[in-house]
């Protein structure tokens, strides 16, 4: 049974997914063994305690910059011996003292499209005003590997939504979450947790 430790910032939606996924008994060989939050004030820290899942809180703030704040990222992932880090929502980028600790075993959700719409400073709503403010007519997420660039590892699954033309932020974002984001996280960790994902030169490839 492989220990997934999950690294969230905010409401917890994905982490609620996750959850779901796992007491349906759809991720198989793992269990949300901890849920580390940058933000004491999270939602999804109270959404872990409802279903028994020990938490941590390492604030984000109380750090002088990423490099402390990720060796003490760092650190927790060690003790609770992490098989498989997933980010749902965590807001800050990891140093590479993190993803080299980790490689293909650190898990994103990207609300867009990688390659577009993505790296530094592209995050929750922001993504979704870039995608309206260019007008593209499709959007969605990418579930990806985490190296030691922002949005840049390996994507794993991708799926798309259309952008209507009325569409605020917040509408897109709600359409990308319930239609991709909740579907394709637990299948990824799903896929992950049942080793049937392969990396062929940086490339990950699904074999279901
Ligand atoms: C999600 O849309 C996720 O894709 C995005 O933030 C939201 C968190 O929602 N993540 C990023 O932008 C990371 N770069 P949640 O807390 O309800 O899961």
């Amino acid at each position: 049974m492989k220990n997934i430790v999950v690294l969230v910032s905010g409401g917890g939606t994905n982490l609620q997914a996750l959850i779901d996924a796992r007491n349906m008994g759809i991720i198989k060989n793992g269990r949300i063994s901890c849920v580390i939050s940058s933000n004491p004030n999270a939602y999804a820290l109270k959404r872990a305690e409802n279903n028994n899942i020990p938490t941590r809180v390492i604030p984000r703030r109380e750090y002088r910059d990423s490099i402390y704040y990720s060796k003490a990222i760092l650190d927790a992932l060690n003790e609770e011996k992490a098989d498989l880090i997933v980010l749902a929502g965590f807001m800050t980028i990891l140093d590479r003292c993190v993803t080299e600790a980790y490689p293909y075993r650190i898990i994103n959700v990207h609300p867009a499209l990688i390659p577009s719409f993505c790296g530094e400073g592209f995050y929750g709503l922001k993504v979704h005003e870039a995608v309206l403010d260019y007008g593209v007519k499709i959007s969605g997420a990418t579930i990806h590997f985490v190296n030691e660039k922002a949005d840049a590892g390996a994507i794993i699954l991708q799926g798309a939504v259309e952008v209507l033309n009325d569409d605020t932020p917040e509408v897109l974002q709600k359409r990308i979450m319930e239609n991709v984001e909740w579907k394709l996280l637990p299948k990824a960790v799903s896929l992950f947790c049942e080793d049937k994902i392969e990396i062929i030169n940086n490339k990950a490839y699904v074999r279901d």
